[in-house]
Parts: C-alpha cells; structure tokens; sequence
C-alpha cells in the first residue's frame, strides 16, 4: 500500500498571505502526522512564496516520520540540503511564474553536474527522486543518472477526462513497471484528491503518494486531523492487500 506523504506548502500560502505567523506549517505537520500521514513535504521556493527556510529548519526537528524537500536543483539549494539532511530530497523544475511546478524535470537538458548533484546530496545521507513526467526517456535517465526514487507526475491524469485520463492511466502504470524494472523506486504525486487517488493508488510499485492541495482545502471545512485520515482511508481502501 503507498504510503501518505503531506505536502503541507498551503498552510504556509495562507500565512504568507498576511505575512504573519499563522498558520504554522511546522505544527500543522505534526497534526498531519498525529491523524497517520507516513511523512512530510515541504517545497522551499527560489522565490519563497510559501515554505521559509526557518519551517525547513524546524520540520527537520520535529518531524518523526519521513521528511521530504523539494526543491530545484541549483547551488544554493544544494548547500541548503547539505546542511539541513532532510530524508529526501526531491528535485523538481522550478519557474517563477508558475502557479505550481507544471511539468516534470526535461531529463533531456539538465546541467553537466546532474549526476553529482544527485552524488553529493547522497554522501550526506539523504534519497533523491526526480520528479519526471511517466515517459519511458525519463525513466531510462533517471536510472543512468543514478537516482533513488523517480516521483512520477500524476497532473496530466488528474486534469484528463475520459479515454484520455485512461490513456494517462496507462502512462503512469507501464512507467511505475519499466521504472521498478530499472532498479528505481517510484513515488507520484501532483493533483491528486479524494476522487482520483484510489486509482493511482492501485498501481503497483508506487511506495509514498505526495498529495498537498486537496488535503489542506479540506482541511478548511473539517480540520486538519479527519482530511488526513480521509485520505488515508482512501489509498486503504484501494490498495490491493499486501502479498
Ligand atoms: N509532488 C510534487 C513534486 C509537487 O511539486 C507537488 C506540488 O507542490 C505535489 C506533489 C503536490 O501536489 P498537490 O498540491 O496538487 O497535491
């Protein structure tokens, strides 16, 4: 059965909003692991519109289960990394404009430094997963570039209707199979909700589905605590039963 990971970026979105210090996602993180969330992520921003490095610091500290960083793969954040030994870090691409990270990395044109990048963030203890849309050239890339984990992108099948979400469907499954093929391991994540996510959680291989969005709007009408154990009611009931 994937395991939940809380993207807890939104509790930081409403606090920035008044540039305030509620609410805390540092101790929304610890309601999320309290109501049976198996981790924690956390995206600090090159433009650090929701996610400061002082929660980075404290989620560090405080939480019990599996903390996961994304970030974009640049020098400062690297360095960051480096010093801060989250679990995991997940590298994402990373655009200012962009409401949300949009696509996954172009595994195609990364820097000369990729695969040490992935090396150093290694040395210091911490796995790294590439978000990558599910095609069979980023997962080829992510295995060479010797990765941990690739997470694969769910957006396109949660934005699809019909015979299109079907076809997504597809994508992420062969991609979740040719990925544990490779030796990777396989997370997903990206609009994932109370609606969609039985289904992705029905592909095999997936271990930690990252859902942030869905969860926190919930959470505005019935509270942190149930929106998490909803959710993980959901990925239970999906889940085929464990061999
Ligand atoms: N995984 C990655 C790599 C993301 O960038 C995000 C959004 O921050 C998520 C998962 C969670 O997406 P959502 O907020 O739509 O559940």
């Amino acid at each position: 059965m994937p395991r939940l990971h809380v993207n807890i970026d939104h509790v930081a979105t409403l606090r920035q909003a008044r540039n305030d210090t509620q609410p805390d996602p540092v101790f929304a993180a610890s309601l999320c692991e309290l109501a049976g969330a198996n981790g924690i992520t956390a995206h600090l921003r090159e433009d650090r519109r929701h996610i400061q490095e002082r929660d980075i610091r404290l989620l560090r500290e405080m939480v019990k289960t599996l903390f996961n960083l994304e970030m974009a793969c640049t020098p400062e954040m690297l360095d960051f990394a480096h010093g801060i030994r989250p679990d995991q870090v997940c590298l994402v691409p990373e655009k200012r404009q962009e409401l949300t990270t949009e696509g996954g990395l172009d595994l195609s044109n990364i820097s000369d430094s990729f695969a040490d990048d992935i090396k150093a963030l290694q040395n210091h203890d911490i796995e790294v997963s590439l978000f990558i849309n599910p095609s069979p050239d980023s997962i080829e890339t992510a295995a060479q570039l010797g990765a941990d984990f690739v997470e694969l992108h769910t957006g396109a099948y949660a934005n699809a209707k019909g015979q299109n979400r079907e076809n997504e469907l597809k994508k992420l499954t062969t991609a979740a199979v040719y990925a544990n093929q490779l030796g990777l391991r396989v997370n997903a994540g990206h609009g994932l909700d109370y609606d969609n996510v039985m289904t992705i959680a029905q592909i095999p291989h997936i271990e930690e589905l990252n859902i942030g969005y869905s969860i926190i709007a919930r959470a505005v009408y019935v509270g942190l605590d149930q929106a998490v154990r909803e959710m993980q009611d959901r990925i239970l009931a999906a889940a085929p039963p464990e061999e």
